[in-house]
């Protein structure tokens, strides 16, 4: 596991990095597609790149990590149309090429299995930008969720849906209560995973990845276990870090270690 700490705009131009090399090296490339506030820089910046030096999409897939259940199909929140709009209308994506889990499907079992399905046809995820909940889940695969899991119909927990409240007016009561997440074992299956963190409130659930015991409780330590994840955080993210100079140095000599 690499560390970088960074401000957010020099830890998007990293993950930025990373998605590129991989498009040069394989145009049709399987990228793992997060919401939440913290990958948006990151989408700034490829969006930047596609403006400005040409940096192609048009070949690639995209997979969501995740969906609400039941929520308007034009909701803004709805995550097809957050990713529809915060990355793929940005840039050369046909959006028959991005995908999301059908939170809205009669058979949400169903839905579920075939969403894996399709990564696996796709060819598997080469490349998965992450987030990180304050409790410590990725996608939305909160406490207890088995490190073997699939895609499957999940249950919020009242702290990610405190964290949501504001992009529903503030009211925990518009945050939907189940959702379609990618499973731990489907994310793992990933090629790179490239998670970002910023601000305190991600702090102890960035302790924990980086630091703590592998459990149930925080779902984002299997990490630990891929051979090839990347960890951005800024100051504050990185605020509870006991080794923290040490990843710094470590991250300032990556050259050096191949
Ligand atoms: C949401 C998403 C996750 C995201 C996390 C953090 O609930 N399902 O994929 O990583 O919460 O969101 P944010 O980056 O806004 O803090």
């Amino acid at each position: 596991m690499d560390v970088a700490i960074a401000p957010v705009a020099e830890l998007a131009s990293i993950a930025a990095d990373e998605i590129q090399k991989l498009l040069n090296r394989k145009p049709d490339a399987v990228i793992g597609l997060a919401t939440g506030s913290s990958p948006l820089p990151i989408y700034d910046e490829l969006a930047r790149r596609h403006k400005e030096d040409g940096l192609s999409f048009a070949k690639a897939q995209g997979f969501q990590l995740d969906e609400y259940v039941g929520i308007d199909v034009n909701h803004p929140e709805r995550y097809r149309n957050v990713i529809e709009k915060e990355i793929a209308s940005r840039v050369d994506w046909p959006a028959s090429q991005v995908h999301g889990p059908d939170g809205n499907a009669k058979d949400l079992s169903l839905a579920c299995a075939q969403y894996d399905a399709a990564i696996k046809a796709a060819g598997g995820v080469d490349l998965q930008i992450l987030g990180i909940g304050s409790d410590g889940h990725i996608a939305f695969n909160e406490p207890g969720t088995s490190f073997a899991s699939r895609t499957h119909v999940g249950v919020l927990t009242e702290q990610t849906r405190v964290d949501n409240a504001r992009f529903f007016d503030d009211d925990i009561s518009k945050v939907p209560t189940l959702c379609l997440t990618q499973g731990l074992g489907t994310i793992m299956e990933a090629r790179e995973l490239v998670l970002i963190a910023t601000g305190e409130n991600k702090a102890e659930a960035i302790r924990q990845l980086v630091e703590g015991a592998v459990s149930a409780r925080w779902p984002a330590t299997i990490i630990q276990h891929h051979p090839n994840a990347l960890i951005l955080v800024d100051e504050a993210a990185a605020s509870k870090l006991e080794l923290a100079d040490y990843y710094r140095e470590k991250w300032a000599k990556r050259d050096l270690l191949g």
